[in-house]
């Protein structure tokens, strides 16, 4: 059976460091992974080796059984692997519908001269652009804050605009780089039933995370990251009882 994602044996050294250390997991056709594990644990890096913002030194990643190892990030979305980063990337001075085009843009075809030109072709895909961005405003809740600089909502709102223009494009998958960050118990709740939402629509999720209420109710298999390695692969309920997994979160708690 092909998975959708497989990530082989990854590495990848800084210095002296192994920020990620012999790494492999898979991610079914539609499924959840959560990937959890202290500060430093090495899940952003492992992110960026799946997403293309660096290249692993070991071992390969693939995308449907295509080799994306090293492929550049801008060439993952019109493949189907969307990702978003852990502090928001929003552009503060948009408005929300904006910034979620902003998330597509890359996928319309018409370019340059027919945008200037505002051929046809251009016209019909930027309807059907700002279509679809209303749906999915809407699909989130974000459509009162549709028209406000992305700059004025909450940070739990923030996070959904960053979950839409992740969206936008109509990924198979998309990685979160702790979307629960900065947010309150209530938005917390909110993005989880955005992700299950999403989730329940067949979309598969990479979704590395602290907030463990979070990670139970979304994922349906957990990787738990120690020191670059992995320390545990499982169904959340059991990785929740595993005893090396207890004792490393508590040890980096304390
Ligand atoms: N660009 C970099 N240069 C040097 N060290 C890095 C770099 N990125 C990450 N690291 C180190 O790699 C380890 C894993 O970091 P990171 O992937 O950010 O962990 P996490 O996201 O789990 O908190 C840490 O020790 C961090 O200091
Ligand atoms: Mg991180």
């Amino acid at each position: 059976m092909t998975h959708l994602l497989e990530v082989a044996g990854v590495t990848r050294r800084f210095g002296g460091i192994t920020a990620v250390d012999q790494v492999s997991f898979t991610v079914g056709e539609g499924s959840a992974r959560a990937v959890i594990g202290p500060n430093g644990a090495g899940k952003t890096t492992l992110l960026d080796l799946i997403t293309g913002f660096t290249a692993p030194d070991e071992g390969t990643v693939l995308l449907d059984g295509e080799d994306i190892t090293g492929v550049a990030p801008h060439r993952l979305p019109q493949r189907g692997l969307m990702r978003t980063f852990q502090s928001a990337r929003l552009v503060p001075l948009l408005t929300v519908r904006e910034n979620v085009m902003l998330g597509a843009h890359r996928f319309t075809r018409s370019r340059f001269l027919s945008d200037g030109l505002r051929l046809p072709r251009a016209r019909r895909e930027e309807r059907a652009l700002r279509a679809r961005t209303a749906e999915l405003l809407d699909f989130l809740g974000l459509t009162p804050f549709a028209d406000r600089p992305a700059a004025d909502l909450p940070a739990g709102a923030q996070r959904l605009v960053e979950v839409a223009r992740g969206l936008s494009g109509g990924p198979r998958i998309l990685l979160l780089d702790e979307p629960a960050a900065g947010l309150d118990d209530t938005e917390t709740a909110e993005l989880a039933d955005a992700l299950s939402a999403v989730h329940a629509g067949g979309i598969a999720l990479v979704l590395i995370e602290h907030n463990i209420d979070l990670v139970m109710k979304v994922s349906d298999r957990v990787l738990v990251l120690d020191a670059g390695g992995v320390l545990a692969d499982g169904p959340p309920e059991e990785v929740r009882r595993d005893p090396a997994v207890i004792e490393a979160y508590l040890g980096a708690a304390t």
